[in-house]
């Protein structure tokens, strides 16, 4: 195995830790800092924080992900696009939390086999914009880039990149990690509650499906139970986090060695990925993430070339690591037919085992005529199925799922057996970055992935 460590000789024979040579890389999607004093201070204060996550925990999953890109295990990753810090409160993260624990239940029903359950959660604040301004009528103003770098109030002063947010940004991610570690390790994701965690959702028919399969569940449960096995395992579940890793003045700072392994890990999630904007293979953020042993997924548009793939791969994964690699496709509907299974055909013949996940979500964003940014369920579901159908075509397995979702009943999703349509979408439209999928289609999801995996 390189070392990850390993120092770099610069041009001018300076020396520097191979942690900080995407310092001297092209970087892309940073803001524009007024004040960099300010940032480094933050970030030297970030650095002296406790580690969110520890070493131990990434490297089971990046156990637990070499057994999903082996097809013997399924990843589940859900939550925001863009984590607020106004939205870090107790009923907003446990609806997410049981949303996603309600998905992995029908996951596993389904496809008797695990599910990795991973929330974009606890360290999704930052995002990549298209464009570095916004204009509304004749006032152009810097884009928002989520609540760990400016404010989304269209105002001068709220756009205006605020230090004080990394650390800001570290807090939250702290106490929502925390209470996602209550949930999963203190009684409430027993699976005996699996019940339970359908209450306070309303009535419809994909909680109703849920409900009479969690009595299935429980007769289980019960005969088990009275045949006398041990029920331990079912008590707590294994939750991990994940954001993109697009901030470099937090992304740095919250990476430390190792002191068993003499390693450097990103402390800040257990997954790491990198987006479709700053994927290049030599950039600042391939560079970087490169260089720390945390699981990595790159996001893939229907722009890559397999020998673009396959660069990326010599770069993130050169040792061929199980588990250290994950792509995480968006396609777009009418798309993934045509553009995945020439990736899956070059896999094939590379020596390398990715994990192959769909994010059904990226490529099929609309705008509708009175301006929400939506996506339609129907493509959504679609993506998914090209996902499934193009892996078994070739012959490579299906790895996971990566979607945009809320447990509350917002109205940013067009469809879905509610069929919420345009006109509705201005009823519950929260989402301050990309629509998510509410807590009801979310579970229908479930349910169709659900029947892919057992095809
Ligand atoms: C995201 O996951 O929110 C995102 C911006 O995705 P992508 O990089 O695939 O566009
Ligand atoms: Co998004």
């Amino acid at each position: 195995m390189a070392d990850l460590t390993d120092p770099v000789v610069l041009a001018d024979d300076s020396v520097i830790s191979g942690l900080d040579y995407w310092r001297e890389l092209p970087i892309k999607q940073q803001p524009e800092w007024p004040d960099t004093d300010a940032v480094g201070r933050a970030s030297a204060q970030i650095a002296s924080f406790p580690p969110l996550v520890f070493a131990g925990e990434v490297d089971i999953l990046r156990e637990r992900l070499a057994r999903a890109a082996s097809g013997e295990a399924f990843l589940l990753q859900g939550g925001d696009c863009a984590e607020t810090f106004a939205g870090a409160t107790a009923d907003q993260i446990r609806n997410r939390v049981k949303t996603i624990l309600q998905m992995a239940v029908v996951l596993t029903y389904g496809a008797s086999m695990p599910v990795i359950k991973m929330g974009r959660m606890a360290g999704q604040f930052a995002k990549p914009r298209s464009s570095d301004t916004e204009t509304r009528g004749d006032v152009t103003l810097p884009a928002y880039r989520g609540d760990i770098v400016n404010g989304y109030d269209f105002t001068p002063e709220s756009r205006r990149a605020d230090p004080s947010r990394l650390v800001q940004g570290y807090h939250t991610a702290a106490s929502t990690l925390n209470l996602i570690r209550a949930f999963t390790q203190g009684g409430f994701a027993d699976l005996r509650q699996v019940h339970s965690w359908n209450k306070g959702f309303a009535s419809n028919p994909a909680n109703h499906r849920y409900e009479q399969l969690a009595g299935q569940i429980d007769k289980a449960i019960r005969f088990m139970e009275a045949a006398g096995a041990d029920f331990d395992e079912l008590k707590r579940v294994e939750f991990y986090t994940a954001h993109e890793g697009l901030l470099m003045d937090y992304e740095r700072p919250m990476t430390r060695i190792d002191s068993r392994t003499g390693t450097p890990y990103n402390t800040s999630a257990h997954f790491i990925w990198i987006g479709e904007r700053t994927r290049d293979l030599d950039g600042a953020h391939v560079d970087f993430l490169s260089r720390v042993r945390n699981p990595i997924g790159v996001k893939l548009g229907p722009s890559t070339t397999p020998q673009a793939m396959q660069e990326l791969i010599d770069k993130l994964d050169p040792n061929r690591e199980p588990g250290r690699l994950t792509f995480i496709t968006r396609m777009g509907a009418g798309t993934i037919r045509d553009a995945l299974p020439p990736l899956l055909e070059a896999i094939k013949s590379a020596d390398a085992n990715p994990l192959w996940v769909t994010d059904p979500m990226h490529g099929n964003g609309i705008t509708t005529p009175n301006g929400y940014k939506t996506r339609r369920f129907d493509d959504v579901v679609d993506e998914v199925k090209g996902f499934f159908e193009s892996h078994r075509a070739v012959g490579t397995h299906p790895g996971g799922i990566h979607v945009e979702l809320t447990g509350d009943d917002v109205t940013e999703c067009l469809g879905g057996s509610e069929r919420l349509d345009e006109a509705s979408l201005a009823t519950r439209y929260e989402s301050l970055c990309d629509p998510r999928l509410n807590h009801k289609q979310s579970l229908e999801l479930a349910f169709l992935v659900a029947e892919e995996l057992g095809k």
